[in-house]
């Protein structure tokens, strides 16, 4: 048992300025209530409504600042200048997770399967990008989330038209291949993989819709994996993170191929955390509940 008063005085930090605002207050509301069942003096602290500087006032913090600021680095660089420990990924491996391309980049030094992809320019062969992955194939914002600008191209001559709208999101354009033989979750907290989770979409892919406005996306956990897949995707997971020099804790995600290869799809560094989110359904199928989970993240920050 963890003496929850060496915590002292934490923030958990959610809401903030990104399009993943609501999300991430829903992840904060979740986490705040979880700590404080546990005994923990936690506080809610959203930077829209209160100046940053006033974390000095804390002694460390939980992280649940999804997408700008909060996931990409700039949360993290605030807090090492004030010397203030927190849940989860430092400024590099935040950052470079955040941009789905200069990822790929390291995975690819690193010989890890990446999903197949271009990066799109104004001059670029569309119809030919075509011809390579074949339709459908999707086309994507390097560095949003929540499927933001996520595109599934199905009709010959779309790449060229759906392009021009993706520019006004961040970061590079990437055309990928379409991976169709499953998507899966493989969440790592302190340097164990979870057990996968399967997501099932209804529509065509896990759109925005489908990962926050509907209730029929189907979640299995234990997954459909073999235990030989299983296997590989905890420590194609792990390989993935350490690339990066993350640290604490993280949620990868896969597609696989009907064939049943898998590609690392993306990596989250401040995965939602409410309580029908898929790290904690992953804990769960290990017997880790929900606030015990929260405690067990918090607690890397007393030896980080
Ligand atoms: N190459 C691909 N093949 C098949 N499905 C994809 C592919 N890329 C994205 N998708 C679908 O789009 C969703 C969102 O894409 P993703 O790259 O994870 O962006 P985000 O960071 O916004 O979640 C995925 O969860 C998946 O359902
Ligand atoms: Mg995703």
């Amino acid at each position: 048992m963890i003496d929850v008063t060496k915590f002292g005085k934490v923030a958990v930090v959610c809401g903030g300025f990104s399009t993943e605002r609501e999300v991430s207050l829903n992840s904060g509301k979740a986490v705040l209530n979880a700590l404080l069942s546990k005994g923990v003096d936690a506080h809610q602290f959203d930077p829209k409504q209160t100046d940053i500087s006033k974390l000095r006032e804390f002694d460390r913090v939980f992280n649940v600042l999804h997408g700008t600021f909060g996931e990409d680095g700039g949360l993290q660089g605030v807090l090492d200048g004030f010397n203030i420990p927190y849940t989860g990924s430092g400024v590099l491996a935040s950052a470079i997770a955040m941009d789905k391309f200069r990822c790929r980049l390291i995975w690819q030094g690193f010989n890890l399967p990446n999903v197949p992809y271009v990066v799109l320019h104004d001059d670029s062969d569309f119809a030919a990008v075509e011809q390579q992955f074949g339709l459908p194939l999707f086309v994507k914002p390097a560095a949003e989330g929540s499927s933001v600008g996520v595109t599934m191209v199905e009709n010959a001559g779309d790449l060229a038209k759906i392009y021009p709208t993706l520019k006004q999101y961040h970061g590079a354009i990437l055309a990928e291949k379409a991976i169709t033989g499953g998507e899966y979750a493989c969440a790592l907290v302190g340097g164990e993989a979870l057990p996968s989770i399967r997501i099932i979409p209804t529509g065509k892919f896990y759109d925005y819709e489908a990962k926050y406005l509907r209730d029929d996306t189907t979640y299995q956990c234990p997954s459909d994996l073999t235990s030989e897949q299983e296997r590989e995707m905890g420590e194609l997971a792990k390989k993935a993170f350490d690339a990066l020099g993350g640290r604490g804790w993280a949620r990868v995600d896969f597609l696989k191929s009907d064939d049943g290869t898998l590609y690392l799809l993306e990596i989250n560094t401040v995965p939602g955390m409410t309580d029908h989110s898929l790290v904690p359904m992953a804990a769960q199928a290990r017997g880790v509940g929900f606030a015990d989970l929260c405690v067990q993240i918090l607690a890397q920050t007393l030896t980080a």
